[in-house]
């Protein structure tokens, strides 16, 4: 059986992940490091596309590293590591820059949504050139398969076209990947505002459920969450977009059927319903929240695990770069 090989990177840009990225996204890299090789990146150049304090950027850094590792990437499975610590991302990053066309690159929609938000003029060139850095990290390491939200496609087709661009002209020198996109398991969405998804750019903290709160934090916004009409607790996202947003939140938790849970509470009000979610969330969290402390309480020993994954990288990365340089026609 042939392995496949699975890259993907998450930018350490909040102190705490919240609920809709783990089920979103952590969860399914979880689960492909049983049978794939798979890379894990803290894309923390990708983060300094927007002014960020440095002290912030270390301390979400390893935020997000020591999170990963308490919700189940094992350094045994995976290489987990942090972009800035492989200089090859870089460098592989300027020969993308110098594949793509600039109309092009000025088709993301990513970069008109993110620059819209400053006014193109004052965006960084950096959040400009954005995509090639990301092409740069998943063709480094020949990835098949890179799973990504939905609003990282565009992205994905991008690196997919300059890596066929690259082996066209140069010849064969990348894996052409795969977008693997995560069907989020369960889309969750705002507790407010349960027709947008959970976000961290939502409109209120009390939406968002924070892995790193304190438990009775999080308790409190699911009590707290917007109340339907009806008293019924049913699945039904037109009528009841907050009921049936904690369902779908107990469903991917517990494992049970929306249909078993529906009949679970049937005659309960939505007040039991909700206090029952509380519950759930909150001893789920519970032990991944202490996991991660404990992990942050030592850091250097987490920045060794942190080195040793970035080790491993580097030396699929630097192959990689060796050949493309060489294809290329530099002198060695
Ligand atoms: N752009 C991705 C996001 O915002 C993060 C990212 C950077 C990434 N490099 C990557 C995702 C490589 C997958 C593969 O979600």
């Amino acid at each position: 059986m042939i392995i496949k090989r699975v890259l993907s990177g998450i930018q350490p840009t909040s102190d705490s992940f919240h609920l809709g990225n783990y089920l979103g996204a952590v969860k399914q890299w979880v689960a492909l490091q049983d049978a794939h090789d798979a890379f894990y990146c803290i894309v923390d150049l990708h983060a300094l596309t927007i002014e960020t304090e440095p002290s912030l950027l270390r301390k979400r850094t390893l935020a997000s590293a020591a999170q990963l590792l308490a919700l189940g990437i094992s350094p045994d499975k995976s290489t987990l590591f942090v972009q800035s610590q492989v200089s090859q991302h870089n460098q592989l990053g300027w020969l993308m820059e110098c594949m793509a066309g600039f109309g092009e690159a000025n088709r993301m929609v990513q970069f008109k949504d993110k620059s819209s938000k400053t006014g193109a003029d004052s965006a960084r060139v950096g959040l400009f050139t954005y995509p090639m850095l990301q092409a740069a990290d998943i063709l480094l390491y020949q990835a098949d398969l890179v799973p990504v939200g939905e609003d990282q496609r565009q992205h994905i087709e991008l690196t997919r076209d300059l890596a066929g661009r690259f082996n066209a002209r140069y010849g064969q020198t990348f894996t052409i990947p795969q977008g693997y996109i995560l069907k989020a398991a369960a889309k969750i969405n705002d507790l407010q505002e349960p027709t947008s998804k959970m976000s961290k750019s939502s409109g209120s903290a009390a939406g968002v459920i924070e892995i790193m709160d304190a438990p009775e934090v999080n308790a409190k916004k699911i009590k707290g969450s917007i109340t339907d009409t009806g008293s019924q607790v049913r699945f039904d996202e037109k009528e009841k977009p907050g009921i049936s947003n904690l369902l779908t939140i107990h469903s991917a938790l517990s494992g049970s059927t929306i249909s078993a849970l529906e009949s679970e509470f049937a005659g309960k009000g939505y007040g039991d319903f909700k206090a029952a979610v509380a519950d759930l969330v909150v001893e789920y969290l519970r032990p991944i929240r202490n996991k991660t402390l404990e992990l942050l309480s030592d850091e250097g020993h987490l920045i060794e695990i942190l080195h040793q994954g970035a080790a491993k990288a580097r030396t699929v990365a630097a192959t990689t770069l060796e050949t493309a340089y060489k294809r290329l026609g530099t002198v060695a």
